[in-house]
């Protein structure tokens, strides 16, 4: 068994052994019990199914009895463990492996050494037939949730180790050193990353540099975060935080830029402010439809060029002749490929303007193709505002598109093309679609977020009228 997946290795929660428990109340079965008079409630379980943020569930009834579902980081189906149970919340309760009895049949040595700590990665420990049928569930299952039963499994695309071009990392300055990573699951405590399989080379050798770099940037205390892509033209980075740069803190990030040979070297007080350029050594493109595009610093892009690709392939082959509304359409990913088939006409909308000039840019000599920028969620494109359209791809953050879809689901649009980072909303969207008398076609989960619970999607629907 791997160090990290011991008992008394740090908590996958982020929670050390016994603190939260010791302060609450807890129900096993019927019985009321009081931790702060007693010792910690450890229960043998048997783990039946793989929850949607990776944790294994135990079965309720099982050898524990508990009377509720626990939810065990790192466990496989089949895994026996006793553990120690954590703090209840909406569907069940915590537990933390104490004893590992037996594994699962799906158990596997994890890729990387800091696997069971950092919250980047939930799912190391599954093996790769049982991994690629949970991922490919949880959209099949957000399907059937918004009514949409399929008779098979939705098809899943790959996406290789090593290729995550965009990443956030924590940094945070104690004693003179900065140390960069992610924090821990359901934590602020940093792991200061040695290796991570998911990043291209490029990002994780930023972090050595970054650990030097920064030290004369953050003042003792500081956390902030650096946002990186890896991009044509090398890597963008973004500090955000902290409030102020004075001339030394300048010049060390413009030193930064040389000895990482960054293409750009961007700072951003907070995330509200604009980032502002400290170092620009070359341009930094993306290109989407075989348009080089002139990202502005910090903007979205879909997290590996795998993931971009199988993303794009799906809603072309969505998408057919006549005007198309491309919705949260940012740089154009979608709207640039889009309106490459000639005579098509793509209408681009989203709330950030910088993203939107950086597409204006790269459309120059595309004669279908206009942008709005707007606030989707305020303003949503309404029935009649549809109405011309013969197809709307939507491609929302997390939050999903609520109040844009309550408009699409009335529009009768006749094709419409989700694309979503987030079952559970996408759920709710999709309802709100089958409501309005949508049908699915096809849809297809992406695994751009490798070894993690979260999951990329893209489901087509017609409406028959
Ligand atoms: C998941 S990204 C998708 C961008 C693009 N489709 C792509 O694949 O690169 C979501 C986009 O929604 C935009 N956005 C977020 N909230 C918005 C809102 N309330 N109204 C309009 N656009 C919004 C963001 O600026 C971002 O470009």
């Amino acid at each position: 068994m791997p160090d990290n997946l011991r008992p008394n290795a740090a908590s996958a929660t982020g929670q050390d052994p016994g603190t939260a428990l010791d302060k609450e109340q807890c129900v096993v079965g019927s019985a009321r019990y009081r931790p702060e008079s007693g010792p910690p409630v450890e229960i043998e379980v048997v783990i039946t199914a793989v929850g949607a943020r990776g944790d294994g569930i135990a079965d309720p009834t099982g050898a524990g009895n508990v009377g509720q579902r626990v939810f065990v980081p790192l466990t496989v189906c089949g895994d026996r463990v006793r553990v120690r149970l954590g703090p209840a919340h909406a569907e069940g309760r915590r537990g933390q492996v104490v004893t590992w009895l037996a594994r699962g049949p799906d158990a596997v040595e994890p890729a990387c050494r800091h696997f069971g700590r950092c919250g980047g990665c939930t799912l190391q420990h599954l093996g790769d037939p049982a991994y690629g049928a949970w991922k490919s569930e949880q959209v099949t299952a957000a399907l059937a949730r918004a009514g949409f039963g399929l008779d098979r499994p939705v098809p899943l695309v790959r996406t290789s180790p090593g290729s995550r071009r965009r990443v956030t990392f924590s940094v945070r300055c104690r004693g003179g050193a900065v140390a960069v990573g992610f924090n821990e699951r359901l934590s602020h405590r940093l792991v200061d990353l040695e290796q991570c399989p998911v990043l291209a080379p490029e990002l994780l050798a930023l972090v050595p540099l970054l650990r030097r770099g920064l030290v004369p940037v953050l003042p003792e205390g500081a956390t902030a975060e650096v946002a990186a892509c890896r991009l044509e033209g090398g890597v963008d980075l973004l500090l955000i935080g902290p409030s102020r740069l004075d001339l030394t803190a300048r010049q060390a990030l413009a030193d930064l830029a040389e000895a990482a040979d960054l293409a750009r070297l961007s700072w951003q007080a907070d995330p509200k402010q604009p980032p502002e350029p400290v170092a620009a050594r070359r341009p930094v493109l993306a290109r989407f439809g075989g348009r080089p595009v002139a990202v502005p610093p910090g903007s979205f892009l879909q997290a590996s060029a795998e993931g971009e690709a199988a993303l794009t392939a799906a809603v072309l082959a969505g998408v057919q002749g006549g005007a198309v509304a491309d919705l949260f359409s940012g740089c154009g990913t979608f709207s640039l490929p889009l309106a490459a088939v000639a005579g098509r006409r793509v209408h681009c909308v989203d709330g950030n303007g910088a993203a939107l000039a950086a597409l204006v840019s790269a459309a120059r000599g595309l004669p279908g193709l206009s942008t709005e920028q707007r606030d989707l969620g305020r303003n949503p494109l309404s029935p009649e505002e549809l109405a011309g359209y013969q197809a709307v791809v939507f491609d929302p953050p997390r939050a999903g598109a609520a109040a844009q879809v309550a408009a699409l689901a009335a529009s009768g649009v006749p094709v419409v093309v989700a694309v979503s980072c987030n079952p559970a909303t996408f759920t709710r969207d999709a309802r709100r679609l089958a409501a309005g008398g949508y049908r699915l076609v096809s849809a297809l989960a992406v695994d751009q977020f490798l070894w993690s619970a979260h999951i990329e999607l893209v489901a087509l629907f017609r409406h028959p009228g």
